[in-house]
């Protein structure tokens, strides 16, 4: 029989566990952390961006975005600064009409950059 003590021991490690996978899933489905541009917006001093899908996905539908807009695969386009201010990739919207303009950087530079190994292993 379990004690009390590895009761509580294997409740810990399954909540550690369990918590692990849906932090996975929720970056899966959730929010996109983007980083292709790495060197880029360290040398401008801007954090890497987080694009908030799922508040995307309510507004939208998945056909107005994919894949006219973007590839279905994270990292798979090559999104910067300059097609975003000529109004493609995120500027197709982010244009001051459809959305905001992207003059405020920190709206959509909001993660700290991950070490390397992490990221990867996001993609998997
Ligand atoms: C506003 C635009 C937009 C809408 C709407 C949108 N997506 Fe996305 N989606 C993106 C972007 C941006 C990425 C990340 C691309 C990248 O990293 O290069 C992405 C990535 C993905 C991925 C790849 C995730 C991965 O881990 O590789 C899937 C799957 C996906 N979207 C499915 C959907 C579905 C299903 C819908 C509708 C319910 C939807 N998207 C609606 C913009 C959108
Ligand atoms: C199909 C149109 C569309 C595209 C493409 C699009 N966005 Fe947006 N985005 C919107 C709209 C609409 C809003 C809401 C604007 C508002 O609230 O005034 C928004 C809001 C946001 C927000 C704020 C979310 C919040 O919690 O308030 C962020 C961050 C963002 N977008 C990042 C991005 C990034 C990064 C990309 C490109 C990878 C992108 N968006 C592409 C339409 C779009
Ligand atoms: C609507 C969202 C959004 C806003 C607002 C935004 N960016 Fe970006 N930015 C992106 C995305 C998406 C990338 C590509 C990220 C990746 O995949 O590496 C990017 C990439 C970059 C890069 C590297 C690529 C390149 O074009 O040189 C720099 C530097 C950068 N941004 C600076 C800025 C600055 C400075 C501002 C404010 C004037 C700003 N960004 C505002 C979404 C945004």
């Amino acid at each position: 029989m379990m004690t009390r003590k590895t009761l509580l021991a294997t409740l810990l490690v399954m909540a550690f566990v369990l918590g692990g996978a849906s932090t996975a899933v929720a970056r899966e489905y959730a929010d996109i952390y983007m980083d292709s541009t790495r060197s880029s917006m360290e040398k401008a001093d801007v954090k890497a961006v987080i694009f908030p899908h799922w508040f995307h996905r309510i507004r939208f539908k998945c056909k107005v975005c994919h894949e006219n807009i973007f590839i279905m695969k994270r990292g798979a386009n090559s999104v910067s600064m300059r097609r975003i201010m000529e109004g493609e990739a995120c500027g197709v919207c982010h244009n001051g009409q459809i959305a905001w303009e992207a003059l405020y950087c920190e709206r959509c530079h909001t993660a700290e950059f991950e070490p390397k190994q992490t990221a990867d292993a996001a993609k998997q």
